[in-house]
């Protein structure tokens, strides 16, 4: 067995006297898609912003490949090729995508000058393999279909040979064409043996989209479960009742005797 590329162990973190994330475990392989799932408040966003370096946690240890990471900063993050993608997507809507792309990471020419044609000639190679029918270079991405953000969102952490994929609900303000979009470019990301870790309360596209999904309750892991042993309605009561299916692996959020 290999080791994971991403083992997050006993995760804490508190905002005075609230538990955000209490005693979280879970763990991704290289090319596989992992859910998280659970309520508004769950502690989903807080437990990926600690594995991003966004957040400082109170507790607990990532190991990346095996080996104990520390991460205490984005910076740090970045180092270990972990990339984000938030739902509102974090574009700076009056740049083109060349420029959001390479955003706070210009590349510079020989003679010291931000090289605008090698950054336009690198955006046109990722999005040709990401989104081949983007057409829109010179475009501030204001004027870009929610689809088309998300896809030079995604170009953005890949160019950066992100390896681990942080997505934080990426379609919750997508139609549903550009949500079949960004689900495309799921399917081809995987391929690429990228690990993802996916944020999203459609209990339909989990089921499509991940290996396996993990469900959080009032920050503590409900439980971990392959999507395709379970039905909808086992991951909605784990979701909503905490109640483990018989094949799920319970977490310390399980209800008891269930
Ligand atoms: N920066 C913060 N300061 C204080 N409380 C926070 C902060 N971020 C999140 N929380 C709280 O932590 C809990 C988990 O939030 P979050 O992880 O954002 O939930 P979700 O599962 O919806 O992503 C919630 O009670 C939320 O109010
Ligand atoms: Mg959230």
């Amino acid at each position: 067995m290999t080791a994971p590329l991403v083992e997050m162990r006993d995760m804490v973190k508190s905002f005075g006297g609230i538990k955000a994330v209490d005693h979280v475990s879970i763990d991704l392989y290289p090319g596989e898609v992992v859910g998280v799932l659970g309520h508004n408040g769950a502690g989903k966003s807080v437990l990926m912003k600690m594995l991003s370096g966004a957040l400082p946690r109170d507790g607990g240890e990532i190991y990346i490949n095996g080996e104990k990471a520390e991460i205490d900063n984005p910076r740090d993050a970045r180092n270990y090729k972990i990339e984000t993608i938030y739902q509102y997507l974090a574009l700076a809507d009056n740049l083109d995508a060349a420029s959001n792309l390479f955003l706070g990471r210009e590349l510079i020419s020989q003679t010291g000058f931000v090289d605008d044609a090698l950054m336009e000639a690198e955006t046109r190679k990722i999005l040709a393999r990401l989104n081949p029918n983007f057409r829109r270079f010179h475009t501030p991405v204001s004027g870009l279909s929610g689809g088309q953000r998300q896809s030079v969102a995604i170009a953005r952490a890949v160019y950066f040979n992100a390896k681990i994929l942080i997505m934080d609900e990426p379609t919750a303000a997508l139609g549903v064409q550009e949500t079949q979009m960004v689900a495309e470019l799921i399917e081809q990301l995987k391929s690429e043996g990228i690990g993802i870790l996916l944020i999203d309360h459609d209990i339909h596209q989990v089921k499509m989209l991940c290996d396996r999904a993990n469900v959080m309750k009032n920050g503590q892991l409900v439980g971990t479960v392959k999507v395709d042993e379970v039905s909808e309605d086992d991951m909605l009561g784990m979701i909503i009742a905490g109640k483990c299916p018989p094949n799920a692996i319970p977490g310390p959020g399980a209800l008891q005797n269930a």
